[in-house]
């Protein structure tokens, strides 16, 4: 690949609304490399029932949260995957206050799982309930949460992009006749509760930006974006939950570097996704990308974005996470590769915690980071078992460190430094509460 062919291309984009389709500049052999490899490492991250984050529930505690249409002026570009109308769910609360939460549940890879995931709920709206609740994350009216009082608006996820996704037609090279319209979604929102509550017009407006898995890849890939769209008048904050996909340097168990030009997983990943999406890209991101020689769509992936987001973040990530460990990197039912090994899980935690441990140096940005072996399923403000224990790192729970970041504008960072038993200890995940019940 000649990166050098990149750089004129870049700069007209790096300027542009919407940047960044780096996939032109690779030789059509190179496409084909990067996207069979893409799809063999993928694949088994698509269609996993576990990958609904949260499950959508249609009781709960106080007022639900009830489905509304996307302006008329965004109904053409805003479609889930099958082509019917995205909806927000909203809950009314304090004006100048917004919660948004995205929705997660893995991602389109191939025509195969891109098409079923068209006629279920995760690509559908055609069968999306009127009204939903939230218990137990940032959109729970729980009146111990700091986001209780805010206006609610829990974004559904329907575009199988990561909320990522800015394309309007439903043809173009990988995209088998689908919509993927996730970052426009995000867009339709802002436009919405502008229009709606004049959000934004007064200052001291606060936004709070928030998504778990798929959706904590789409907090990070659209927390600026959110900033620069509200304007000076709103301080926003992200709080991305098992949104790091993947540690840097991440490889799969099976193949030590794959394929094309000794790249890594996530440079795979972010050219392949971002080109069937049409990804928006981070704008300040880009601009180190093209410098960097880089193509901008590596700016799709955490470990990569994360150091250019310059709105205030709360980063929440598991040691160990468990679903890109089971079900991507050491997947082996339909690739028959050997099962994750002791040394692979340790490398595998060695990496995020150095990524988690760049990352803190950081200015304005929190960590959240239990030493579990878990995805999502213990990062969310409220465990609803009947008296069940919350997540302690340091001494304090995700909603310790959300309070603290809404409530003083303050970034917690804290990382699990509990030890293994003897002779493990590097090995076992020793945070004392892990299952949570988060969904
Ligand atoms: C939410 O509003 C109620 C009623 O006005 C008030 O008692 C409570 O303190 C508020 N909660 C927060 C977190 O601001
Ligand atoms: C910000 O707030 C001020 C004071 O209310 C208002 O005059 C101004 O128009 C607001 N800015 C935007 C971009 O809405």
């Amino acid at each position: 690949m000649n990166l050098l062919l990149l750089l004129p291309l870049c700069f007209g984009l790096a300027s542009s609304a919407s940047p960044t389709n780096p996939y032109p500049s690779f030789t059509a052999s190179e496409l084909d490399q990067i996207e069979s490899t893409a799809v063999t490492l993928l694949k088994s991250w698509s269609t996993h029932p576990s990958f609904t984050s949260p499950a959508i529930t249609t009781e709960g505690y106080g007022v639900p949260m009830t489905k509304t249409p996307v302006p008329e002026s965004f109904s053409d570009s805003t479609m889930c995957l099958d082509g019917s109308p995205f909806y927000f769910y909203i809950r009314p609360g304090d004006p100048t206050k917004v919660a948004l939460f995205l929705q997660g549940g893995g991602l389109c890879i191939e025509r195969f799982d891109c098409e079923h995931r068209a006629t279920t709920n995760q690509g559908s709206s055609n069968e999306w309930e009127e009204e939903i609740y939230d218990e137990r994350n940032v959109l729970s009216q729980d009146p111990r949460s700091p986001l209780s009082n805010y206006t609610h608006v829990f974004m559904r996820y329907c575009s199988g992009d990561t909320w990522t996704g800015t394309n309007t037609v439903a043809s173009g090279p990988g995209r088998y006749d689908l919509y993927f319209s996730g970052h426009n979604q995000v867009a339709a929102a802002l436009s919405h509760l502008q229009a709606t509550l004049d959000f934004g017009s007064t200052p001291d407006s606060q936004f709070f930006l928030s998504g778990a898995s798929a959706g904590g890849i789409g907090t990070n890939n659209n927390c600026d974006f959110v900033a620069s769209t509200l304007g000076p008048n709103v301080s926003v904050k992200c709080s991305p939950q098992a949104g790091l996909f993947f540690p840097e340097d991440t490889v799969a168990l099976w193949q030590s570097r794959i394929g094309v030009n000794g790249m890594t997983t996530n440079q795979i990943a972010s050219i392949y996704l971002s080109r069937m999406f049409s990804s928006h890209h981070d704008t300040s991101c880009v601009v180190h990308a093209v410098k960097n020689l880089d193509p901008p769509s590596y700016c799709w992936e955490g470990s990569y974005l994360t150091p250019h987001i310059s709105t205030p973040i709360l980063v929440a990530q598991n040691f160990w996470d468990q679903l890109q460990i089971d079900n991507i990197l050491c997947f082996q039912d339909n690739l028959k590769h050997a099962s994750c090994t002791k040394d692979f899980l340790v490398d595998f935690k060695t990496h995020t915690l150095e990524q988690l441990t760049d990352l803190s140096g950081k200015q304005r940005l929190g960590l959240f980071a239990p030493s579990c072996y878990m995805h999502t399923g213990n990062l969310c403000l409220f465990n609803t078992e009947d008296d069940g224990e919350n997540t302690v790192v340091a001494g304090k729970t995700y909603l310790d460190a959300v309070k603290s970041f809404v409530e003083d504008d303050e970034l917690m960072v804290v990382v699990d430094d509990c030890v293994g038993e003897e002779g493990d200890e590097d090995y076992v995940p020793c945070s004392k509460v892990c299952e949570m019940h988060c969904g």
